[in-house]
């Protein structure tokens, strides 16, 4: 009864952001997304008749707070549904900053579904998998596959359609991905309360909403034909359009630094130079930067010379879970 599970973080090239359903997190938007190789979860996962409750240890460090009942509600989901009520004892370690915006709830909640389903003996489709952890956190469902993945947010009012599918797999194209590191200490507004308080409040929320659909068709188009400048451009106004909702919001919020639109700034600056390069970004202050191989070099030595930038991590796309 234990198990272990390997799961990237992925980037969102069309955010998710909203919740019509917050209990078991059903999305407002479909959403699109490339699996980073550079970020990563593992998880064990050991449930036994021995436990008198759960443990979670994250990065070897045992963990109380709300950090705790989000691991342990998840795993109540999965004894539901294995019909078991055995305790477990999970240990994860981050490759991943964690809650600084980098997705390490992807990848997190992503490689628990995926142990603690393989501990318990479920044997689960990629969609039934992708729909359980969905309810851990909502980016997480398309962590499942590699390469690129949508979520189809659904209509069924029980969830059972709100999973992520395989757009493309990872080698369908070497789409890179600088991370561009300038804060790693965790945000102070998580994702969930941002959007929810934006769902709530922000007056352009709509206006975010009514934009999707035109974006998720560019999307697959640019990423069916390889076309670097069509996704990039559609990614980069998907994210600004994003941002903007949090400042609509009362009280209003902002995720950026001051270095953040350095760095933007510096993106928009090498496509000037004749440089392809198109940023994006979570939810959070760091910003993720698209580019081709061939520019790896020159996007690099950029990034890197740019005050208060503490690191560049450099990915290609990730694959799915995988169980170790
Ligand atoms: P991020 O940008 O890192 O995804 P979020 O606010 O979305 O930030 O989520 C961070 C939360 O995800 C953490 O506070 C914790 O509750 C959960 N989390 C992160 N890593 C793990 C993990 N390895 N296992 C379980 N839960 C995790
Ligand atoms: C801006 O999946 O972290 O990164 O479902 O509440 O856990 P919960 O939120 P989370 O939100 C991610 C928001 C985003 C966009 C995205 O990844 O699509
Ligand atoms: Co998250």
């Amino acid at each position: 009864m234990k198990a272990t599970a390997k799961a990237h973080t992925n980037i969102a090239l069309i955010k998710y952001w909203g919740k019509r359903n917050e209990g078991i997190i059903l999305p407002t938007n479909s959403s699109l997304s490339l699996t980073l190789d550079g970020f990563y979860t593992t998880t064990s996962v050991q449930f036994s008749e021995e436990y008198t409750n759960d443990q979670f240890m994250l990065n070897d460090k045992p963990v109380a707070d709300e950090q705790f009942k989000r691991v342990s509600s998840f795993l109540d989901l999965i004894r539901q549904k294995a019909g078991k009520s055995l305790y477990a004892a999970v240990e994860s370690t981050n490759e991943v900053p964690t809650a600084a915006g980098f997705a390490s709830s992807a990848s997190g909640f992503a490689a628990l579904a995926a142990a603690g389903t393989k501990a318990l003996g479920l044997d689960l489709s990629d969609k039934e998998l992708s729909a359980l952890t969905r309810q851990g956190s909502g980016s997480a469902c398309r962590s499942i596959y590699g390469g690129f993945a949508e979520w189809q947010m659904g209509t069924e009012e029980n969830g059972t359609d709100s999973y992520a599918v395989p757009i493309a797999p990872a080698e369908h194209w070497d789409l890179r991905v600088a991370a561009v590191v300038l804060s790693s200490t965790m945000k102070k507004v998580s994702s969930r309360a941002g959007m929810k308080r934006t769902v709530e409040t922000s007056p352009f929320y709509q206006g975010w909403l009514d934009s999707i659909p035109a974006d998720m068709k560019q999307i697959k188009e640019g990423i069916n034909e390889r076309d670097f400048e069509k996704v990039g451009e559609v990614a980069e106004a998907n994210c600004l359009k994003m941002h903007a909702t949090t400042l609509g919001a009362n009280p209003p919020f902002t995720y950026w630094h001051d270095t953040t639109m350095t760095v933007m700034q510096a993106v928009r600056d090498l496509r000037e130079k004749g440089v392809p390069a198109y940023f994006t970004i979570d939810a959070g202050p760091n910003v993720k930067v698209l580019y081709l191989p061939e520019n790896e070099e020159v996007i690099e030595k950029t990034l890197r010379t740019i005050p208060g930038v503490a690191d560049i991590r450099l990915s290609r796309p990730g694959q799915g879970v995988t169980y170790l």
